[in-house]
């Protein structure tokens, strides 16, 4: 596969879309955990709406997301025993199934539960998927134990960044965050000038 992004750090549309995605996540899950405990009021109801939307947002930013890396590519992995490679690699795996499987499942279970779904209320969303209560109850418990799994998965993915940034001091975690201004680059190698 040809890369188009830079060879040494992500470029600035794969942070971008990283960063938004875990903003994104943070903000579902607190409307996620807090809509369920709420009374039955109108308000609920539009909490409800807006973790819906925002979660098909979150879908389409994560289908982007993975177009635009098999378009640009990765830059090139820094050294760690194959055996660590093997894992980052399963773990971000792991992460983008979760990324699709979790707003799919809530797509599913909403088409279960029978209630309509508007995009912020613009347009009607298709939910091609008769109301039937047994599946609803099914389909949301997959929902909330995707959270779980995902919840999981992110936090190891996200410790073992800073572990790399503190204690290994190399570029992991670095080469996902913009550049630092002002720095300048690293000096030629004698041999690359
Ligand atoms: C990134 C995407 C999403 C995340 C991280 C997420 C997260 C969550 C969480 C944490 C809960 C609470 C689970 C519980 O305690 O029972 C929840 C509930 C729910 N989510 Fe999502 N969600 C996402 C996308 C969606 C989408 C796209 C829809 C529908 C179109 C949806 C529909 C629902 C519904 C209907 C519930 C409530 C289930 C109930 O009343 O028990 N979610 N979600
Ligand atoms: C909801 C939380 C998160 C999700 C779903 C997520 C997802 C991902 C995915 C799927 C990748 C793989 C990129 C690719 O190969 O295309 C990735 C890379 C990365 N993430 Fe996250 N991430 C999350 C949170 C974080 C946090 C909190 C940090 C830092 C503390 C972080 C740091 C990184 C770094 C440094 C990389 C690049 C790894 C490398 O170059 O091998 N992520 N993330």
């Amino acid at each position: 596969m040809t890369r188009r992004g830079p060879s040494d750090r992500w470029g600035a549309m794969a942070q971008l879309m990283h960063w938004s995605i875990v903003v994104l996540i943070v903000v579902m899950a607190y409307l996620g955990l807090t809509m369920v405990e709420m009374p039955n009021t109108p308000r609920k109801v539009e909490v409800y709406a807006l973790h819906k939307s925002i979660g098909l947002a979150v879908l389409a930013l994560v289908v982007v997301r993975l177009l635009w890396r098999l378009y640009a590519g990765a830059p090139d992995p820094l050294p760690a025993p194959r055996w660590q490679r093997w894992l980052a690699h399963g773990t971000h795996f792991g992460l983008y199934v979760l990324l699709l499987a979790m707003p799919l499942s809530g797509w599913i279970a909403n088409a279960y539960s029978g209630f309509p779904l508007r995009w912020f209320g613009l347009f009607r969303v298709p939910q091609p998927i008769a109301a039937d209560e047994a599946l609803y109850d099914l389909t949301r418990e997959i929902h909330e134990w995707l959270f779980w799994l995902l919840l999981v998965l992110a936090l190891a993915h996200a410790f073992a960044a800073v572990w790399h940034h503190l204690f290994l001091g190399d570029a992991t975690l670095s080469r996902m965050l913009p550049r630092r201004r002002g720095r300048a680059p690293a000096p030629l190698q004698e041999d690359s000038r």
